[in-house]
């Protein structure tokens, strides 16, 4: 009887190799603006212990409530898979002492989990390039932030992205704030719907990011969280206004932008696109000053932000942009006795050494001519290399495009590499 077939679990994703192409030129692009503005990598665990999550994006987020993919392991310690990568910043910053009186810009790429209900753009399991800044409390790192952001998408050659802008103030200004919105929305609980009524006794800022229609009427006529921000955070934002008009940065200030981590205060932001459906937001982060003293280490100033991979992949190939392939230079046709194939292998090692760039791919299994040019049309080379006992008799090497009308070439093998070197 056949074997039951294992499945891969819901929401978890194989980046197939026709697949593979895009996301290396996504992460290549992203990576190169990354490191021009001097952001270093750092890589950190998948796997935490629950409490840092719980203690930094809040015991009563959705993500912390109800997504985490949580256990207990051989020794009874309680882990989760992590569900994005601020907290474990953290907490390696703080226990490797990167925060002893130094600016820290770093950045990371990773998968991340989160038990949400799949849909497009939305994944059990999905990547993040995030950068998190530790020990500038200035809006002119925030500025660098979100400018670094807008360089990716200009990089990526993607115009269709809007910045989402807003400031939480500080925490005392917050939590006066908190109070306005359940006295306000106290006045409606009638008109809330399940969710609101929940939030109203948990985290009441998160009404303000409800999707559902019939809320809109009551979220736009509640207190402003701009309109009782504490001076500083005023002039901080301000500041970064300005810095982003000089600098001809587009956005919108959206005084409903509360995130749905808690760790977030002053500076908010969010890239969003309608390309995608419900899941538009591309790109998300702020400031987050209290955190690190949260979780263990002294006061330091921190910001930063994560995209999410998945969402901008499917945004690349919903574009009319060139799609990125792999395909290689050119397909090696070995046929003949073992002396056609051990001469053939070593002519590609040869070519290899003077070619570093060249991508060869090389016939391996004895087939037939047919099926072999069969594979090199499929490979999608445009050049196919051929060797044969009468080639290797004449220490020749036949050369065949595959994609031109051009005459095939026959060269002595001596020649073959600046044949090569001289093709664009
Ligand atoms: P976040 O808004 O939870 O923020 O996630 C950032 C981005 O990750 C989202 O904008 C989205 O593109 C992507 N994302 C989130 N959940 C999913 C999912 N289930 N499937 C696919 N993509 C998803 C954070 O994670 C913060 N740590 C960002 C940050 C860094 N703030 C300061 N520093």
């Amino acid at each position: 009887m056949a074997k039951k077939l294992i499945s891969s679990v819901r929401g978890m994703n194989d980046i197939l190799p026709e697949q593979t192409p895009i996301w290396q030129h996504v992460e290549a692009i992203i990576k190169k603006v990354l490191d021009s503005y001097g952001y270093q990598e750092i890589r950190l665990p998948i796997l935490e212990a629950t409490e840092l999550f719980s203690r930094s994006i809040g015991e009563v987020t959705d993500i912390v409530e109800k997504e985490m993919f949580s256990f207990t392991d051989r020794n009874g310690d309680n882990l989760s898979l992590r569900p994005e990568g601020t907290a474990g910043c953290v907490r390696a910053g703080i226990q490797r002492g990167l925060f002893h009186n130094q600016i820290q810009r770093l950045w990371y790429i990773g998968q991340m989990f989160r038990h949400e209900r799949p849909q497009q753009g939305r994944y059990r399991q999905f990547h993040q390039i995030g950068a998190e800044v530790y020990g500038l409390d200035g809006p002119d790192i925030d500025a660098e932030i979100i400018l670094m952001t807008a360089r990716f998408w200009q990089q990526l050659g993607l115009d269709s992205l809007e910045l989402q802008i807003n400031s939480l103030g500080s925490t005392e200004a917050r939590i006066a704030y908190r109070q306005k919105l359940i006295d306000y929305f106290s006045d409606y609980q009638e008109q809330l719907d399940d969710d609101s009524q929940r939030r109203l006794r948990t985290n009441p800022l998160r009404i303000l990011d409800s999707k559902n229609p019939q809320m809109l009427p009551l979220i736009k006529t509640a207190p402003q969280l701009l309109d009782c921000l504490d001076t500083e955070s005023q002039e901080h934002f301000a500041q970064l206004r300005e810095l982003l008009d000089e600098t001809g940065v587009k956005y919108q200030v959206n005084p409903c932008l509360v995130r749905g981590l808690d760790y977030y205060n002053r500076t908010v932001f969010e890239w969003i696109t309608n390309d995608l459906g419900t899941q538009g937001t591309i790109c998300a982060g702020g400031r987050y000053d209290s955190l690190v003293e949260q979780i263990g280490g002294k006061t330091i100033q921190a910001v930063g932000f994560a995209l999410g991979l998945e969402r901008l992949v499917l945004m690349l190939l919903q574009s009319e942009l060139p799609k990125p392939n792999n395909a290689p230079d050119a397909y090696f046709i070995i046929a003949g006795n073992e002396q056609v194939t051990k001469q053939g292998l070593h002519l590609a090692e040869l070519l290899r050494d003077a070619l570093p760039n060249l991508r060869l791919l090389v016939n391996c299994g004895k087939s037939s001519f047919k099926s072999q040019f069969k594979r090199a049309d499929k490979s999608g080379a445009s050049l196919a290399l051929i060797l044969a006992e009468d080639e290797l008799i004449n220490q020749k090497i036949t050369l065949k495009y595959l994609r031109e009308k051009r005459p095939q070439v026959i060269l002595e093998q001596s020649e073959l590499i600046n044949y090569l070197k001289n093709l664009d």
